[in-house]
Formats: structure tokens, C-alpha cells, sequence
């Protein structure tokens, strides 16, 4: 089965590695990519999508989008982590290619409107995009195939505060909206991203399959896992937007459990993600808001990493 896709991203290392999945895998139809602010500003996002689409030499628009959260004041971009370039600072070329005039909100709307029932979103950044398209066209929820969204934690604490995520924490008030709405959403989270890690010997087999676009990759990779070794004390990086590809492509390898999704926007739990399972009746109808939505709990790691390995290789 071919997914056709609108990639919504803030380029990134993990987004980097994800947007090259995008562009090989032969049962993906990558119709666009819509950038936001997250682990680089705006305009470093849609350069870095636009420059990753050239460099394969595929023409994909890219629509920009998110430059700041809905509400809260914007945190600086995570450098450390991801580099000031979101590449882990590697020499670049300029891009040759725009984006498209439409922003990131309109394009998702005008896409899913030409071809309703058979549009996904992968959204693997903060969520100001999909928040706005909602508001944009409230009738979306009921025009897309699905929503697959990484980020949150639902047992695993956070990643930038002991119980937040980064897509989360960057715009808390967006995710809520996108996890609450009624639309078929399945929730990506780091209680499976972090059960996958990419070692270095993995990534070496990727940067020789990937003719084009594997100095960028294997050279950026090299600067975010200096940041998990320093971080988590482990030898090598999780791939966390490509736990959503691999999640849409092989579900089998992954741990669900339904249930009701909430984001906490203020406080000092700010973008906290929390599940009342479908399995339990709570008393209190806020726990339950919108459609029920599909969690990974867990993931196959070793057998994610082989798929993304596996993906990068054969398709050069
Ligand atoms: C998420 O945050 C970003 O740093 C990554 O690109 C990924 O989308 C992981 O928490
Ligand atoms: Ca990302």
C-alpha cells in the first residue's frame, strides 16, 4: 500500500534521517513538506527541507510554517543538541530552490481537500501547523487518512523536563488541540523512541547506501551523538522521527494501547502528554476529550533500527 504524506518538521539531525526515509521509501508518496520552528528557527528549517529535497534531486514543495509557539514565550533552539544549522553545524550548500507561497497550514488544507480520505500527516515537530490547519478548516478531521504525531511520553518521563517532550514542551497549547481532536491519531512517543538506538556501525552501512544524501546524514549524526553520549551515557542516537515512519510502515513492530490524550499547558508540567486508557472508565469527563487515539507503549527497537537500515540502503 502506497501512503501519500504531508511531513511536517523542524530540521534537525532525527528530522534529517526521517526526511531521507521520506524521500526513498517506495510505499511513500511524499506530497510535501511543511516546516516549524522547533530544534532550529523557521527559516533554518525550510532551508534545511528544502536542501535535503534538492540534494536527493526530488521536487517536493516545502511550505513554511510555525515560527513561534501559540502562546508561550519561545525557548531558544536546542544548539547543543542539534547544531546552530540543525545539522550539527557541517558545512552547507545554499539551496537553489523556494518555498512554496502557500504557508504550512493552507498547504495541508488545500492537499487534503484535493484528495480526501487518502492524505496522512506525519508531524515529528512541535504542532503549531496541524493546530492551525484545524482552525483553518474544522472539517479536516473527517478529510484526513490519519495523523501520525511524534512526540510526548506517557511513562517514560521527558526529555526536556523530567515529564515533557520536546514537540510537546515547545508548543503545549497546539498539541493539545491536535491531540484532542477528533481525528484518527496515533501518538509516537518516547516510550518507543527510546527503546530504538542507531550505534555507529548502523549508521556507517546508511552513509554508504545513500549516494547522495549520506555525508549529510553520517556527518550530522556524528555531532548528535556526541549530545546522547554526554546526555544518556549511550553509544549512538534515537531516531525519533523515523519511529514514525516506521510506525505508519510497520505497526507490527510497535505496542499500542488506546485511549483519551491530554496535554498540560501551564505550570511547571508544561507539555506533559497523559492517557486515560479506553480500557477504564474514569469519572470525569475531561479525561476523555475528542477521538480516541492509538499510544505506542513500547517498540521492537532492534527491529525498528533494521527497518530504518534496511530502508536507507536499498533505496539510494
Ligand atoms: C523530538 O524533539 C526533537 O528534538 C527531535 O527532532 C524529535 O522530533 C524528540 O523529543
Ligand atoms: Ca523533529
Amino acid at each position: 500500500m502506497t501512503h501519500a504524506i504531508i511531513f511536517d518538521t523542524d530540521p534537525g539531525v532525527d528530522d534529517a534521517q526521517a526526511i531521507a526515509i521520506a524521500l526513498a521509501h517506495p510505499d511513500i508518496e511524499l506530497l510535501g513538506m511543511t516546516t516549524t520552528f522547533g530544534n532550529v528557527t523557521i527559516d533554518v528549517a525550510t532551508h534545511n527541507a528544502l536542501l535535503l529535497a534538492e540534494l536527493a534531486e526530488q521536487q517536493i514543495p516545502v511550505a513554511q510554517g510555525a515560527a513561534d509557539p501559540m502562546v508561550k514565550t519561545k525557548n531558544p533552539p536546542p544548539g547543543h543538541i542539534h547544531g546552530d544549522n540543525g545539522l550539527g553545524n557541517i558545512a552547507l550548500p545554499e539551496t537553489t530552490t523556494h518555498a512554496v507561497s502557500q504557508s504550512a497550514p493552507q498547504f495541508i488544507v488545500e492537499q487534503v481537500n484535493a484528495r480526501p480520505g487518502e492524505v496522512t500527516l506525519v508531524a515529528v515537530g512541535p504542532l503549531g501547523n496541524l493546530a492551525a490547519a484545524l482552525q483553518l478548516d474544522p472539517s479536516l478531521p473527517r478529510k484526513v487518512k490519519q495523523v501520525v504525531v511524534m512526540g510526548g511520553s506517557i511513562r517514560e518521563g521527558g526529555n526536556v523536563t523530567p515529564v515533557a517532550e520536546a514537540n510537546m514542551f515547545n508548543d503545549p497549547h497546539a498539541a493539545a488541540r491536535v491531540l484532542q481532536a477528533d481525528w484518527p491519531l496515533a501518538l509516537v512517543g518516547l516510550d518507543a523512541t527510546h527503546r530504538c538506538v542507531l550505534d555507529p556501525a548502523s549508521m556507517e552501512k546508511i552513509v554508504a547506501g545513500q549516494p547522495r544524501l549520506g555525508r549529510i546524514l553520517g556527518e550530522s549524526y556524528a555531532f548528535y551523538r556526541r549530545f546522547y553520549q554526554q546526555a544518556q551515557g549511550i553509544d549512538g542516537c534515537c531516531p525519533h522521527d523515523s519511529c514514525a515512519l516506521a510506525w505508519l510502515l510497520q505497526p507490527e513492530l510497535f505496542t499500542i494501547q488506546e485511549g483519551y490524550l491530554s496535554v498540560i499547558t501551564d505550570g511547571l508540567a508544561e507539555g506533559q502528554t497523559l492517557l486515560a486508557p479506553l480500557s477504564r472508565e474514569f469519572v470525569d469527563s475531561r479525561w476523555s476529550i475528542g477521538a480516541a487515539k492509538q499510544v505506542c507503549m513500547d517498540a521492537n527497537g532492534p527491529a525498528v533500527i533494521e527497518w530504518i537500515v534496511d530502508t536507507l540502503t536499498r533505496n539510494g
